[in-house]
C-alpha cells in the first residue's frame, strides 16, 4: 500500500514562481493535484513554460504576472487567480530578493526594496487572500522565510530584517486565523541552489561561509518544495505558527 498526498480539487497561488524555489513548489503542489496560479514578475515567457509543463502532465495551472510589493498589483493578481480557480486554498509566499552591502552603505531605498518585496508583500497576499479562505471556512498560508532570518548576517541586515519579520507575521497571523481553520505555518531554508545562491558567482569566502553548515552541500529546490507539500496538505494538521527548517543543520533550534 502506498501513501497518496493529494491536493485534489484544491488551489494554489505561489508568488514568484517563474524560477527556483517557487517554481519547484509550483510543480509539487501541481503534481499533487492542486491548480496552480503561477505568479511571476516581469518573466513571462518561464512562467508560461512551468504551466506549458505542468499541463502536459495534466496538471492544472495558470500564469499572473503582478508585482507583490504593490497593493494594486496584489488585488489584481488575486481577482485574477480567483477569476481563473475560484478560490485560493493555499497561498505561498515565496517572492524574494536578496542583496550583500555593508550596513553603513545601506541605503533608505536599498532598506525599502528589501522590506518591501521580502515582508510587505507577505503581508498584502495574505491582507488580500485571507477574507476569501474565512468566507470558505478555511486555508493553508506557507511563508518562505530563510535561516538568516534566525541567525543574522553580517552585509545582508535587511534580508535578515525582512524574513525574521515574515516569522513574526506567520505566528501572529497563526494565532488569529486558527479558530477559522486557517493554517499559516514558515519554512525558513538554508542554502538552496538558486539564482539566488549561486556558487559560481560568488568569491570562494563566501563559497566557504554557504557550506559551513553539517550537511555541507546546497539544498535542490525540490527539497524545499517538500516541505511546502507536507505544510499545504493534512499530514500537517496540527501544524499552526511553525517554522520549518530544512537547512542542512545550520539551525537546531
Ligand atoms: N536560495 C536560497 O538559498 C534561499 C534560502 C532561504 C530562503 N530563500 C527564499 O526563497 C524564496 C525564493 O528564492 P529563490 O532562491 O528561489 O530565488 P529566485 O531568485 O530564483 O526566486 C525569487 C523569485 O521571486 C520573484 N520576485 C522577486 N520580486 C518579486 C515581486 N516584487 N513580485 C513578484 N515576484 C517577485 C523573482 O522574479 C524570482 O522568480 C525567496 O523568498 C528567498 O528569500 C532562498
Amino acid at each position: 500500500m502506498s501513501l497518496v498526498v493529494s491536493l485534489q480539487g484544491k488551489s494554489a497561488l505561489v508568488t514568484g514562481a517563474a524560477t527556483g524555489i517557487g517554481r519547484a513548489t509550483a510543480q509539487r503542489l501541481a503534481q499533487a493535484g492542486a491548480h496552480v496560479v503561477v505568479n511571476h514578475l516581469h518573466q513571462a515567457e518561464a512562467a508560461q513554460a512551468l504551466v506549458d509543463e505542468i499541463r502536459a502532465a495534466g496538471g492544472q495551472a495558470v500564469a499572473i504576472g503582478a508585482d507583490v510589493s504593490q497593493a494594486g498589483e496584489v488585488q489584481r493578481l488575486v481577482d485574477q487567480a480567483l477569476a481563473a480557480t475560484g478560490g485560493i486554498d493555499i497561498l505561498v509566499n515565496n517572492a524574494g530578493i536578496i542583496q550583500e552591502k555593508a550596513f553603513l552603505e545601506t541605503t533608505e531605498a536599498d532598506w525599502d526594496r528589501l522590506l518591501g518585496t521580502d515582508l510587505k508583500s507577505v503581508f498584502l497576499m495574505c491582507r488580500a487572500v485571507l477574507p476569501g479562505m474565512v468566507a470558505r471556512g478555511g486555508g493553508v498560508i506557507v511563508n518562505i522565510a530563510s535561516d538568516l532570518g534566525i541567525l543574522g548576517r553580517e552585509r545582508y541586515a535587511p534580508y535578515c530584517a525582512a524574513k525574521a519579520g515574515v516569522i513574526g507575521l506567520t505566528r501572529s497571523l497563526a494565532r488569529e486565523f486558527a479558530p477559522q481553520h486557517i493554517r499559516v505555518n514558515a519554512i525558513a531554508p538554508g542554502p538552496v541552489a538558486t539564482a539566488m545562491v549561486s556558487l559560481e558567482h560568488m568569491s570562494a569566502e563566501w563559497v566557504e561561509k554557504e557550506l559551513a553548515i553539517p550537511q555541507h552541500r546546497l539544498a535542490d529546490p525540490a527539497e524545499i518544495a517538500g516541505s511546502v507539500l507536507f505544510l499545504a496538505c493534512d499530514l500537517s494538521a496540527f501544524y499552526c505558527g511553525q517554522v520549518l527548517g530544512p537547512n542542512g543543520g545550520s539551525v537546531m533550534p
